[in-house]
């Protein structure tokens, strides 16, 4: 009698793993929002006994998940975590997984396995868990999440698709892309829908252009190996800034069921024109090449800027610029939509030009927040104006703190809630524009790479982008 859930992590002895996965389950544990009767698998090739990976995970939580780690709430939770060494690409693995999971008494035992090994393993493990009859759902539900890279461009995109679905219907798979967990890159649908003033000026009428930027502060760190392989295109493009924005551009969808939403999504990724070759900028942050695990002639970019337009009714003329890059100024995630000037100005001023135009920056991170700018008269002066800010800020408005993305994604998971999660037509459709901008970068007439300091904006190339067109970028400058 009963029901169990059981969640199965392939890579239990990964970063992942001990960084995000266990704590953001531990947190969820605390709030008391996982299923009663629980069980934890760990799956990776590393003999461990239960104890010791408990104590490694514990540490883990310790160090990620800080301030909320209790001894008495930890010896609660700790039970639930069990470990299964076994290689699990393999006939012999799998089924020494499978006798583990399978000492269960309840009626019905919903499992959710997690890929968080490393790409090539993806296919085998999903090859196993069909073959031992893993998948099928007569006893309760089956889901499998993937992470990512899905694929490293769209033919292998397409390619793991048909490997998974030769196990897994769609509807049992959940692709993540972590970004969607932040609470942030939700508000976005929040603002924009749940709000009335915006919707009638968020379109080529008013706007001017809209900017995203991820800019990270780490360099590669110790992934050199696997990012040289990948480059920034892969890493950030395909995924993150793709699917922010999608959560800028799409339209309104009917209800937040995950269809329909992805729906909207799936329909602006599509209409984004091909990119072309003088709309794409490529850099590398200086030294690069010195990395572990980095070739010494190599042409992986590190930085990306990209210009886009997406062809429908509401962006028609709209310029988007993405950015994103490693090794820069500073951590922040941050989407601009400028705003058009005004048309005529009764004001002193000396040309409509000095005007800082209307900026809305939804800030994805750090200090979540929501700003606009306005223009506003000085005190005492007759004529005089300069940009205000009026803000929201996360940590102000809501105290209790922004949970990691992987709380939110686990649990949809375990919910069966797949809104947050890529399908694969979307995958596929992300892959149809960044592909092209691959084969430029890796064909003759390719733009230059562009070495940029560390702890720059990136390179100068980046703002000649927008400054053919008179614009600069919206961060990172001091005038606005
Ligand atoms: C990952 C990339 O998907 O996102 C990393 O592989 C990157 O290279 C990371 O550092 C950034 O995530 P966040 O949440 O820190 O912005």
């Amino acid at each position: 009698a009963g029901e169990l859930t059981t969640i199965v992590i392939f890579g239990a002895s990964g970063d992942l793993t001990v960084r995000k996965l266990v704590p953001a389950l531990y947190n969820q544990f605390v709030k008391g929002r996982l299923p009663k009767k629980l069980r934890v698998i760990g799956v990776s090739r590393s003999e461990l006994g239960d104890d010791a990976f408990r104590d490694k995970m514990r540490e883990g939580v310790a160090e990620f998940a800080g301030d909320l780690l209790s001894d008495a709430q930890w010896e609660m939770f700790a039970p639930h975590l069990m470990y299964v060494a076994a290689d699990a690409a393999s006939h012999d693995g799998m089924a020494k997984l499978k006798a583990a999971l399978d000492a269960c008494e309840d009626d019905i035992e919903n499992r959710l396995y997690y890929l968080s090994v490393a790409p090539a393993l993806y296919a085998p493990i999903v090859q196993q868990l069909g073959a031992h009859g893993m998948a099928g759902e007569a006893s309760g539900w089956r889901r499998l999440v993937v992470e990512k890279p899905f694929g490293v461009d769209l033919q292998t995109a397409r390619a793991l698709d048909s490997h998974i679905h030769q196990v897994f219907s769609e509807r049992q798979v959940y692709r993540i892309d972590h970004y969607l967990g932040k609470e942030t890159a939700q508000n976005i649908l929040f603002f924009r829908f749940a709000n009335a003033i915006f919707e009638p000026i968020w379109n080529r009428n008013a706007i001017d252009n809209v900017q995203i930027t991820v800019a990270e502060k780490v360099d590669v760190e110790h992934r050199g190996a696997f990012y040289d392989r990948a480059g920034v295109l892969r890493d950030m493009f395909q995924n993150h800034l793709l699917q922010l924005l999608a959560l800028v551009a799409m339209e309104p969808p009917n209800d937040f069921e995950a269809d329909a939403l992805r729906d909207e999504k799936l329909k602006v990724l599509r209409a984004v024109r091909p990119i072309q070759p003088d709309c794409a900028v490529r850099g590398q942050y200086a030294n690069y090449t010195r990395a572990d695990g980095v070739a010494h002639d190599s042409h992986t970019p590190t930085y990306a800027a990209l210009k886009l337009y997406i062809d429908n009714w509401r962006w028609k003329g709209v310029p988007f610029y993405l950015r994103s890059g490693k090794a820069l100024t500073r951590k922040q995630s941050e989407i601009v939509i400028e705003f058009k000037r005004p048309p005529h100005t009764p004001f002193n001023i000396e040309s409509d030009d000095d005007l800082t135009p209307n900026l809305l920056s939804i800030r994805i991170q750090p200090d979540e927040g929501i700003h606009l700018t306005v223009q506003a008269k000085e005190p005492d002066s007759i004529q005089k104006r300069r940009p205000v800010d009026m803000t929201f800020h996360y940590r102000s408005e809501f105290n209790g703190g922004i949970p990691d993305s992987y709380e939110r994604l686990l649990l949809d998971a375990l919910n069966g809630d797949a809104a947050l999660f890529i399908r694969s037509d979307e995958i596929e459709a992300a892959w149809g524009i960044i592909d092209p901008v691959l084969r430029q970068w890796d064909g003759v007439g390719a733009p230059p790479l562009e070495i940029y300091p560390r702890g720059s904006w990136g390179p100068d190339a980046a703002d000649a982008l927008l400054a053919r067109s008179g614009r600069v970028w919206r961060i990172g400058d001091l005038n606005r």
